[in-house]
């Protein structure tokens, strides 16, 4: 985005005053002058106004092993949320990139990118997250077949997109979904006549859980991890 309408929009200031405050060498741009009106800044670079922050410089990209009982959400008054798992500095700019239930584990990621989370979440992505679930009854003899052809969700009035289901025991799969309906593991065992009883998510896209992570562990990203999305 241009820096006078960065200013612009993240201060009172009217375009043609935000112009004179960049040309006034009011405004600094990763701790260096920017006198240009017209330079083009980054997302993630730290900009200032008379030396107010009007914007952040670093892009966080955080993968959590999330517990049971813990709520994919900022803030909760009954539940502990994920958030506070997360340094304390922090938890004002992440947000939830893909929500697991709260009784659901695994490999949830938090950032601050909106425009990343976005491609990481986004059903047309077709992104595959992999889950790992135990059922309440045996799994039905037609379940991998159901699951491919896709199930018709009336509330969203969308038939899902083919999902695999790996039969890891009478009562254990693996399961690979391409979006990430409401419930949407859940729901679809139910339509085979079951219950899921536990839930874990392995992986989204290349990113997959590090095991040396423990429950309520997290750890940021690697390079290679950020650029797969
Ligand atoms: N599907 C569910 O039903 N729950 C989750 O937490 C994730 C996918």
């Amino acid at each position: 985005m241009r820096l006078d309408k960065f200013i612009c929009k993240h201060t009172d200031l009217s375009h043609r005053d935000s112009r004179w405050a960049v040309a006034a060498g009011r405004v600094t741009v990763a701790d260096s002058l920017i006198t240009d009106p017209r330079a083009e800044i980054d997302r993630f670079v730290r900009v200032k106004l008379d030396g107010r922050v009007l914007q952040e410089c670093q892009a966080h990209y955080i993968m959590l092993h999330k517990p049971a009982g813990y709520l994919s959400a900022t803030s909760d008054p009954e539940h502990p949320t994920v958030m506070e798992l997360m340094p304390s500095s922090m938890r004002e700019l992440l947000h939830i990139g893909g929500r697991l239930d709260r009784a659901s584990t695994g490999l949830l990621i938090l950032t601050n990118d909106g425009l990343w989370s976005r491609r990481l979440t986004e059903p047309g992505k077709k992104l595959p997250k992999v889950y790992r679930v135990s059922t309440a009854e045996p799994i039905a003899a037609d379940a991998e077949q159901r699951f491919a052809e896709g199930f018709y969700f009336a509330t969203e009035g969308l038939t899902t997109t083919p999902a695999q289901l790996e039969r890891l025991g009478e009562t254990e799969a693996r399961v690979t979904i391409y979006e990430g309906r409401y419930h949407q593991i859940k729901r679809m065992f139910a339509r085979v006549g079951n219950r899921v009883v536990e839930l874990h998510r392995e992986k989204m896209g290349l990113i997959e859980l590090d095991l040396a992570l423990t429950p309520g562990e997290f750890r940021a990203l690697t390079e290679a991890e950020v650029a797969s999305v």
